[in-house]
């Protein structure tokens, strides 16, 4: 049995896109794995958070996890910086990674844009800092939305590199576990950019404390066409918003592409987003609220929060000790 790591940003603006893509598969995950969840916050110091802002979101994320089913007294849930080791070994992997690999990374050009030169090292060196948080655990498989394959291929990268260098097989190459279905969840608004809490429009997105009238709202303003819905989804390639409406209804509803254009064929939009409004409902309501509740008490969120780096600290612990005693560190 395998050991899962995954995190998300406290940036704020938790949405349906990291629910479906990453959370919502969390959950199904913990009960065969020993799972790690963490709230990257190291990360997010990348975007130069306001503390104040940076500690609510924190508090956040932990809120969200717990509401949407993650089991804190079984996983792992913690704040990154709260860990030490992820930094010693991201320093260390740093060493081992040639720059013509970080140069190749999609995220750091689409985040730095043209301003290349006034992007922060941070920036630059996150997928190093990433591969840390899962090796650092040894962690087997890394369940995440398509748009962190490349960062997990380098992660690979960076452990074969290690092994390499040391002579031994200490790390185990990490699996990216992208679940087809729920892989990437397009912006209201445009479909061909991701749903993403960075969107400059709220409207793009359905965020996890968005209220009842606020989701319908958005639904009906989701953009659509006047074509009615196709039996299938090849004949719809061309419709990017379409396709993703279908898309999130069929995640939620745990059915296929194909089964839902066939179900809805030859109806118009109005219909079928009442029907995706009740969907969505059902599923974040209740998460909500147990989201908001849970952020009355900030004191309850903290115990587990500490429950959990306690936990992961004691594991990471023990290997950063012997990653050190490999590399050639002296044990004082
Ligand atoms: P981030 O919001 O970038 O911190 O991402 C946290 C997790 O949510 C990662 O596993 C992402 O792959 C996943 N994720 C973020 N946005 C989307 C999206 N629009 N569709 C599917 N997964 C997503
Ligand atoms: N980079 C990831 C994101 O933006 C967050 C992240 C940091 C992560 N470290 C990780 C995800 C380790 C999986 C494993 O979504």
């Amino acid at each position: 049995m395998g050991r899962i790591f995954s995190g998300i940003q406290p940036t704020g603006n938790l949405h349906l896109g990291n629910y479906l893509g990453a959370i919502r598969n969390w959950v199904n995950m913990q009960r065969a794995h020993e799972s790690l969840f963490c709230i990257v916050d190291l990360h997010a110091l990348t975007t130069h958070p306001e503390p104040q802002k940076l500690q609510e979101h924190i508090r956040e994320v932990a809120a969200a996890y717990i509401a949407a089913g993650i089991d804190p007294e079984k996983s792992y849930i913690f704040p990154q910086s709260s860990v030490p080791a992820h930094c010693e070994l991201a320093w260390i992997f740093s060493c081992l990674t040639p720059l013509g690999w970080l140069n190749r990374m999609i995220q750091f050009k689409e985040k730095a844009g043209k301003q290349r030169e006034q992007a922060n090292l941070g920036l630059y060196a996150y997928p190093v800092l990433q591969a840390a948080d899962i090796l650092i655990y040894k962690a087997t498989h890394v369940p995440i939305g398509e748009d962190q394959k490349q960062h997990i291929e380098l992660a690979r990268d960076i452990a074969g590199a290690f092994n390499r260098q040391y002579g031994q097989d200490y790390f185990e190459l990490p699996e990216p576990i992208i679940l087809k279905t729920s892989a990437r969840i397009m912006s209201l608004r445009d479909g061909t950019v991701k749903m993403s809490k960075s969107d400059s429009s709220d409207y793009s997105r359905i965020n996890f404390l968005d209220d009842t009238d606020l989701i319908a709202h958005k639904i009906r303003k989701a953009k659509t066409d006047s074509d009615p819905i196709s039996g299938k989804p090849e004949a719809m390639e061309h419709r990017p918003e379409a396709l993703n409406l279908l898309g999130i209804y069929a995640t939620l509803a745990n059915l296929t592409l194909e089964e839902v254009c066939q179900q809805f064929e030859g109806s118009t939009f109005a219909p079928f987003k009442k029907k995706l409004i009740e969907q969505i409902l059902a599923e974040m309501d209740p998460i909500r609220k147990r989201m908001i509740d849970l952020l009355k008490d900030q004191t309850t969120i903290d115990t587990f929060l500490k429950k959990g780096s306690d936990k992961a600290r004691s594991l990471a612990f023990h290997h950063i000790k012997e990653i050190q005693d490999i590399v050639g560190f002296l044990s004082l």
